[in-house]
């Protein structure tokens, strides 16, 4: 016949203690008996979890006594040899030992992981300042850029934008510029060979609003321009600029000056000197270079040209009223500017090679933060 896991547990028992077969294992009540076993298994599962060392052998310990074929869950599985009136002790003593060696399971997996956890700092002065990163900080092309967008943003300008890869159209037909103009050959200008090109000049936005809005216009477009302009300490083959376009009805050349004026007095000082002489740009008639009177320190002061600028060439307006076939422009007056912004970085700190203003190297440009 065969005999439960507890009646074998049971036999093991009292052979160990020596007990007569025979004779005394009637006497020997099974709640008694596994009363002892689970005392034993539990003891000996607290005794050896104790001196347990490393996590892996804390999971053999667990399998051993918990798992599926472990010491504790035969006894459990004794369970149903037991006599009815002794199921409920039995069954209690069985749960209390599952709780205090899970507990104590626990408790040691707590504590090896806090040893653990101390030998990887160990030897790490935790008192010790941390090592300080760099910040970054803005180039000095965005924080002048972002301070006459600051400015024209004040005076009422809004932003406007538009593509670099252009066509002839929008940068110099719509321009008021002729096919033969020198801007418009292929030694001065970046040529695709679909027939489009990388914009000359930022004053392509004044023809890409003006075709899509009606008057009133006053908008700023800062961006990049592109020339074939072999680089040197003033020359850069992609820089960058901000245009401005005002067109309403009656705009004046007093309204010019007066924005302009106060443009640059409020980004270099009040006390800047600022002149308008006369100058040539297709767009434009009548048309001006800005100089603004600078000193640089132990330097006389010196006129340094800082912007283009005029009235709107009637031409201008024409062409876009042409290509939109109404009369919308053909009325109004207007102004525009382009204003070089490495131009302006390169007057505001002094900054004699404009190289380095591409060159990103840390040392130049950590002086701006
Ligand atoms: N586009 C000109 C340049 O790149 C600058 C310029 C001059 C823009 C006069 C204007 C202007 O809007 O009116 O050199």
């Amino acid at each position: 016949m065969k005999i439960g896991t507890a009646g074998r547990a049971q036999a093991a028992f009292e052979t160990a203690k020596g007990l007569d077969k025979c004779a005394h294992a009637r006497i020997v009540r099974p709640r008694t008996v596994m009363k002892e076993q689970i005392a034993s298994v539990q003891a000996e599962a607290l005794a050896r979890i104790g001196g347990i060392a490393d996590m892996k052998a804390l999971e053999e310990a667990r399998v051993a006594v918990l798992g599926k074929k472990g010491t504790l869950t035969q006894l459990q599985q004794g369970m149903k040899d037991v006599p009815k009136e002794d199921k409920p002790a039995v069954g209690a003593l069985l749960n209390e030992a599952r709780a205090a060696i899970t507990a104590a399971l626990d408790a040691r997996k707590d504590a090896l992981q806090q040893e653990i956890d101390r030998a990887a700092v160990a030897g790490c002065d935790v008192t010790m300042p941390g090592a300080t990163l760099p910040g970054g900080g803005l180039h000095p092309i965005s924080i002048v850029r972002d301070e006459a967008v600051r400015i024209l943003r004040r005076m009422g300008f809004t932003l406007a934008d538009g593509p670099e890869i252009e066509d002839e159209w929008h940068c110099f037909d719509a321009l008021n510029t002729p096919e033969d103009h020198p801007a418009r050959n292929e030694k001065d200008t970046f040529y695709f060979d679909s027939g489009k090109l990388l914009r000359t000049q930022t004053s392509t936005v004044q023809a890409r609003v003006m075709e899509k809005q009606a008057p009133p216009v006053r908008i700023f477009c800062p961006g990049s321009a592109f020339r074939r302009d072999a680089i040197d300490a003033t020359h850069l083959s992609a820089f960058n600029q901000i245009e401005g376009l005002y067109v309403d009805k009656h705009v004046s050349v007093g309204d010019l000056k007066g924005t302009l004026e106060y443009f640059l007095k409020a980004l270099f000082g009040s006390e800047t000197a600022v002149r308008f002489r006369p100058h040539f740009f297709p767009f434009t008639e009548p048309s001006f270079e800005i100089d603004v009177l600078l000193q640089a320190a132990g330097q006389a002061p010196r006129w340094i040209e800082i912007a283009g600028c005029g009235m709107v060439n009637p031409a201008v307006f024409e062409n876009i009223d042409k290509a939109a076939g109404k009369r919308l422009y053909s009325d109004c007056t207007g102004f525009a500017f382009g204003i070089g912004l490495e131009r302006l970085a390169m007057i505001r700190w002094g900054i004699r090679d404009i190289r380095l203003l591409i060159e990103n190297d840390i040392r130049f440009l950590a002086q701006f933060q």
